[in-house]
């Protein structure tokens, strides 16, 4: 089951723009990330996913890749980030990078080569048509834009064209077939990208689209896991420490692809994820299981998550997040003592999580224009906030010149503040991490099963020996358990287990040896 260094990893989500900014120019950049490595681990991470910091035109903040192979000159070069591996590596934290295999810029030096007329190496990167009036059926498709007579596929924004990993199923005189000598070498140019990185010091990738690589017919994505089982191989004899996790949001189909962790994402209208924090999308009601008194059951997110676990708990890991870059901050809906509930559960489940940088402070999400193809997701994109020197302690630039702009609220979190009260939400992440790496139990593989999902009633969930209850209600709720002694070992609120009897106060979570 993939890499072992997984098996206690909690993973920190840096987004490069907006992290630390260490020498002045408003964004934040691969210095300023190596002087809070010391934070991340003190916080309780021990692995870092950095946002996609290549060379390129940031139409997609940087999810348009123009080199896969540099480091974009806004935040620092190749020699600082082997450097951040290395300091890294040398206080225990692994290291993933993202990589961006479905499409390019359009800038990038294989799409420059494939627009010509002139056929050359590059010719059949992309996905191309045959005629300048020649769409492709049910994809997204760019005419009149290159002097070759033809037309491009896309595979997210008009900046972002295709690669060419070949068709399961080739119905157009254009379409290769997945094993065609082109199709091979798109694969193989990506693999030589990772193998780039890894050998420079990396420790895996986060895979963007990982879904997304073989158009037209690809029934249940058997094509696109084809070429990941092959990536996979790859690793595992010339890298096998390497890590991927993929944003797929299938762990069925993932984790049989190869993958090591598939991301549970908010995807497709109110999913099991979405039930937990963010029931808001697409519901005028919110009943999100830990707003406290909203009605929620967590059975809404148990039903999607127990049969993907069940199926896939030999193979590989679910990874729970508090929020990633294209999600609205959970602080958005809840209130700190009501994230703090979230993320002791989100910490304690089986599977490899992941902390989105700021979430230990409960950033908010916040009304801001967007910024290089980020839309309503920018408000998530916001510098973090240390302490209240100028731009809360991210940048010295003038307030005008950064990045993009700070919470500007007199009560903005940071975590100069929080780091000096106890009771802090950044304090209670801490104890729980804290928990999570002395307790086996709590770790990735350990068992997992369900006590009690009743509603009206605490939720308890068990980890190997250990027993965890939450309440996020605002009454409490009590639960008999037959059981022999226990010891209390763990709360948030008022919790505690006694004589088999299971009291939660308001607001709580308990963990019981
Ligand atoms: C998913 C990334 O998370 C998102 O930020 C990006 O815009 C798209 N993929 C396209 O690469």
């Amino acid at each position: 089951m993939g890499a072992k260094w997984l098996k206690n990893a909690v993973f920190y989500e840096i987004y490069p723009q907006s992290f630390c900014d260490s020498n002045g120019d408003g964004i934040g950049d691969i210095n300023g990330i190596i002087s809070k490595l010391d934070y991340i681990k003190d916080l309780g991470c021990n692995a870092l996913w950095i946002n996609p910091c290549y060379d390129s035109p940031f139409k997609d903040a940087g999810y348009d890749v123009r080199d896969y192979k540099k480091v974009a000159p806004r935040y620092g070069t190749n020699e600082d980030l082997y450097r951040l591996f290395d300091e890294a590596h040398k206080k225990g934290i692994h290291v993933l990078l993202d990589l961006v295999p479905g499409h390019t810029s359009e800038e990038h030096a294989w799409f420059r080569e494939s627009q010509k007329a002139e056929r050359n190496e590059y010719s059949d990167r992309y996905i191309w048509t045959d005629f300048w009036l020649h769409g492709a059926a049910g994809m997204p498709y760019i005419g009149g834009e290159s002097e070759r007579n033809a037309c491009y596929v896309l595979n997210f924004f008009k900046c972002q064209p295709a690669l060419n990993y070949g068709f399961l199923h080739p119905t157009e005189s254009w379409q290769f077939s997945m094993n065609h000598p082109v199709a091979l070498q798109t694969r193989e140019a990506i693999k030589d990208v990772m193998r780039f990185w890894l050998s420079h010091g990396c420790d895996g990738f986060r895979v963007d689209m990982a879904n997304s690589l073989v158009k037209g017919d690809d029934e249940k994505k058997s094509g696109t896991s084809m070429i990941w089982r092959d990536v996979r191989r790859m690793l595992d004899l010339e890298f096998p420490d390497a890590a991927m996790v993929s944003e797929w949001s299938n762990p069925k189909q993932a984790l049989r692809a190869g993958f090591d962790m598939d991301f549970y994402l908010n995807y497709g209208g109110i999913n099991g994820y979405c039930t937990l924090m963010r029931d808001y999308y697409d519901n005028e009601h919110d009943a999100s299981y830990f707003k406290k008194d909203a009605g929620g059951n967590i059975n809404r997110f148990l039903g999607q998550y127990l049969d993907w676990y069940e199926d896939t708990k030999e193979l590989g890991y679910i990874s729970l997040l508090t929020c990633n870059h294209d999600t609205t901050r959970a602080r958005a809906n809840l209130e700190p003592n009501e994230l703090k509930l979230a993320y002791a559960f989100i910490f304690t489940m089986p599977g490899v999580p992941f902390l989105y940088y700021g979430d230990e402070i409960g950033m908010r999400f916040l009304d801001v224009p967007t910024k290089e193809g980020g839309y309503t997701r920018t408000g998530s994109r916001t510098p973090m906030q240390w302490n209240h020197e100028k731009n809360l302690g991210f940048s010295t630039a003038d307030p005008d010149k950064i990045y993009l702009p700070v919470d500007s609220a007199e009560d903005a979190p940071t975590v100069a503040d929080q780091m000096a009260d106890p009771d802090s939400l950044l304090n209670t992440v801490k104890a729980v991490l804290a928990l999570r790496q002395k307790e086996e139990d709590l770790q990735a593989d350990a068992e997992f099963s369900v006590v009690c999902s009743e509603p009206g009633k605490p939720f308890v969930y068990r980890r190997g020996h250990l027993l965890l209850a939450v309440n996020p209600t605002g009454q409490e709720l009590s639960l008999e358990i037959p059981s022999g002694k226990r010891m209390n070992i763990f709360r948030i609120g008022k919790g505690e287990f006694h004589h088999g009897k299971l009291i939660m106060g308001p607001q709580s979570f308990l963990v019981v040896r």
